[in-house]
């Protein structure tokens, strides 16, 4: 059965550079979304050399590429009062770092082991200024049920191919934060 740390697992370390970051940058983001014209929900993908920037300066996102580097940043927007239904994601991206940069909205990320068994839904409890890995291997789904809903999300360059989830918990929670 699905348990909560299949799903997501709470990442330490501070958030507040990021945070700040995307409050500072927020208006030069130019959210798309490739896939379909109806306005569910769009992402604002950073160059790479800006991610470079971006993770040489935040103290906590520096330590985690030290051991599994950063290949990619994106914020993504969930329209107000929208549904991301269920899936997984394709190509496959791996954990994935998320911080949620709207968590006083109505909004929940849940995850399901099959789609024909919902008896066992799991929500991934987001906290202010808390990184979450989240497992995007897993059925998940977002539902939004307030005004746009923001989440930063950093992917791994091993994430693609060879990166397993318990071995990204392990790395990640063995850095020193301090
Ligand atoms: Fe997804």
């Amino acid at each position: 059965m699905l348990k909560d740390d299949d799903c997501y697992f709470p990442i330490n370390g501070n958030t507040l550079t990021i945070e700040q970051y995307c409050k500072d940058n927020f208006n030069s983001f130019n959210f798309s979304c490739p896939h379909s014209d109806f306005h569910v929900w769009s992402c604002h993908h950073f160059e790479y050399d800006t991610v470079r920037d971006i993770v040489l300066n935040d103290p906590t996102l520096s330590k985690i590429d030290k051991v599994l580097e950063i290949s990619h940043c994106f914020i993504m927007e969930i329209s107000k009062n929208s549904w991301v239904g269920w899936h997984f994601d394709y190509p496959r991206k791996g954990p994935a770092l998320n911080l949620l940069l709207t968590p006083s909205h109505r909004s929940f990320s849940l995850f399901t082991e099959t789609l024909y068994d919902m008896s066992n839904i799991i929500e991934c409890q987001y906290k202010p200024h808390q990184y979450v890995l989240y497992n995007t291997d897993h059925i998940h789904s977002i539902i939004n049920l307030d005004e746009p809903r923001y989440l930063f999300s950093a992917l791994f360059k091993r994430g693609k191919t060879n990166l397993v989830w318990p071995e990204a918990i392990q790395l990640l929670s063995n850095i020193d934060y301090e």
